[in-house]
């Protein structure tokens, strides 16, 4: 029989939800508090191994009749806005099972949802730890050790209700987002339906029951799916680089890893040949690491590579036969280029790992958005090029996407220069939400453009004692009353009378093509006198043909409501000299 590996877990959800701390309960530690921030930083990993599963539920797996074969668990953590970055291997997905954690009292948040679509997208198999019980307004935690079943049982009637209505609240979202679930006791099918485990990772309440269900999973789904085979493969997880060297946290799910093997890691572009000059193996129950001549899957590792322009997410596979090094890297770059498919058009997106970019090109796919270019690591003057030239083509193309990237002050300025959308963020549901308003926003202002090739309803007056010179042509001072004055355009009075075209307007001395309301400006028109066919205090309008007007009435969302009212008020001049306008 061939050897099994253990199968790897990634504990997913939204920020502060309790990822952290349920692993640290797993493994007696208390590493959430010791976090920075309290926020986790950086993706760690968990070995769990099966003999403290069977320490930890012994009676539990006894009563749900499973008989552990697996050699233990491999945890990955990750910090609450890089739920996507550890979920990617070659061809598939990195984690064999997931943990989905969701604060009963805060219910399903956006990022939940995210992690949700991407999990089902991976077809991963995963539970949803209910945690942080103990918040439940007035829980008891019982003085004894009972199944948390019972805990609920003996709960007030008060609490139990408080309880229910939380649970039916996130069962009904999760029924919209396609999944069945319940509590898991009362699950019959695991293949079809989602098991909820009531727990908290406080307390200590379901914890055993978490990993017992976890176990019940990996041995229902995983079957025939962990057997090592003799070819290394694996992923990058992380690459920090500090002066004097580059660190690589890496994940191998397949085969033996040793000193000064040689790797072909996948890229963007072409596949990168480096060695293993240092090996560090993860030690069990997140202990730190210790030197390794030789690790066996699943594993996570610390790595210095000889080469180290390696990319996060990036799958790579060993090869110490020189002969079938150029059949791997066929291969990794035909998988690469099959996960990252661009469009002859559309945005520019970054992110900061190959599982992110997948993440966020197949969350922006799901809502038709294009994309022309998506590459891994900070957003540099190149990639604000391809969203310049995408101006040339569509102006709402003109934009960079950043999920856990930064932007330099250097490339900043070029965007701002070049008029490039620069949108970046650290969760993947409001970057879009961002980039769909500032499109919308866009688009308003493209048709609005578009718009004042025609005349824009305004108001305008002659102003009083301002008066430069009466005729040929007539200059005088006007205030713009409401719209904004365009230069070129024909005038009329309150009789619907046109009174010649605009054919300058000054501002300070300084010509303007227009003028916004509550300015006050020179206007020159040829062939009037004023005095004659305008008089100090008399109020002007835009004059409009009738097919002008028909437009702007269409695009009536377009315009301000100051320039509606005085669309009504033209329309109504006009239809005295009985044309047939309406508003
Ligand atoms: P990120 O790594 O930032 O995404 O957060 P996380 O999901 O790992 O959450 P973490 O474990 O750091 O917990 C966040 C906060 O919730 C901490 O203050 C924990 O002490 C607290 N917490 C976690 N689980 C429970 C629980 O079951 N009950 C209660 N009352 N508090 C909890
Ligand atoms: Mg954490």
């Amino acid at each position: 029989m061939k050897k099994i590996r253990q199968p790897i877990v990634t504990i997913a959800g939204h920020v502060d939800h309790g990822k952290t701390s349920i692993l640290d309960y797993f493994r007696g530690s208390t590493v959430a508090a010791k976090e920075a921030g309290l926020i986790t930083q950086k993706i760690s990993f968990t070995c769990f191994p099966a003999e403290n599963i069977k320490i930890r539920c012994a009676n539990l797996l006894k009563k749900l009749n499973i008989d552990l074969v697996i050699p233990g668990f491999l945890f990955i953590d990750t910090p609450g806005h890089a739920a996507f970055s550890n979920l990617r291997k070659r061809g598939g997905s990195l984690a064999d099972l997931a943990i989905l954690v969701i604060d009963i009292n805060e219910g399903i948040k956006p990022q939940t949802s995210e992690v949700i679509q991407i999990l089902k997208a991976n077809k991963v198999p995963f539970i949803v730890a209910l945690n942080k019980i103990d918040n439940v307004s007035s829980w008891k935690k019982p003085k004894e050790k009972i199944p948390v079943k019972e805990s609920l049982e003996k709960q007030s009637e008060l609490v139990k209700s408080e309880f229910e209505r939380k649970l039916y609240d996130i069962i009904g979202t999760l029924s919209l987002l396609k999944f069945e679930a319940d509590l898991f006791w009362n699950i019959k099918d695991f293949t079809k339906q989602l098991a909820l485990i009531p727990c908290s990772a406080k307390t200590g309440e379901g914890m055993e029951e978490l990993i017992a269900m976890l176990a019940g999973l990996a041995q229902k789904f995983l079957q025939g799916k962990l057997e090592l085979s003799d070819e290394c493969k694996g992923t990058i997880l992380e690459v920090r680089k500090d002066s004097k060297m580059t660190y690589i946290e890496a994940i191998i799910y397949d085969g033996k890893l040793k000193l000064n093997d040689n790797l072909i890691v996948a890229s963007l572009e072409n596949p990168i040949e480096t060695k293993v000059r240092a090996l560090f193996k993860a030690l069990p129950l997140c202990k730190g690491f210790e030197s390794a001549k030789e690790v066996e899957a699943a594993s996570g590792l610390q790595l210095q590579l000889t080469n180290h322009d390696v990319l996060p997410g990036m799958p790579f596979v060993v090869c110490n036969n020189e002969r079938k090094k150029e059949e791997i890297k066929k291969q990794l770059q035909k998988e690469i280029s099959k996960k990252i498919r661009l469009d002859k058009e559309g945005i520019v997106i970054k992110t900061d790992s190959l599982g992110s970019l997948e993440a966020l090109m197949y969350l922006l796919r799901q809502k038709n958005i294009e994309i022309i270019k998506a590459s891994i690591g900070n957003i540099t003057k190149q990639d604000i090029m391809s969203a310049y030239t995408n101006q040339k083509f569509n102006q709402l193309n003109s934009v960079i996407l950043g999920f856990n990237v930064s932007l330099n002050e250097d490339e900043e300025k070029e965007s701002s220069k070049l008029n490039v959308k620069i949108i970046t963020g650290e969760v993947v549901y409001k970057i879009i939400e961002n980039f769909e308003e500032w499109q919308k926003e866009k688009q308003r202002k493209i048709e609005r453009e578009k718009l004042s090739e025609l005349t824009l309803p305004f108001k305008i007056k002659l102003m009083k004692n301002c008066i430069f010179r009466q005729s040929k042509p007539a200059i005088c001072g006007f205030q713009v009353l409401a719209g904004s004055l365009q230069s070129g355009k024909k005038l009329m009075n309150i009789k619907g009378e046109e009174i010649g075209r605009i054919k300058a307007v000054q501002s300070e001395n300084k010509s303007v093509e227009k003028a916004e309301k509550g300015s006050e400006v020179a206007v020159s028109i040829p062939n009037v006198t004023i005095g004659r066919q305008i008089k100090e205090e008399e109020i002007l309008y835009s004059n409009l043909t009738e097919e002008e007007f028909r437009k702007l009435k269409k695009n009536k969302n377009l315009l301000t409501q100051d320039e509606i009212k005085i669309l009504q008020e033209i329309a109504k001049i006009k239809r005295k000299e009985r044309l047939t306008w309406g508003v």
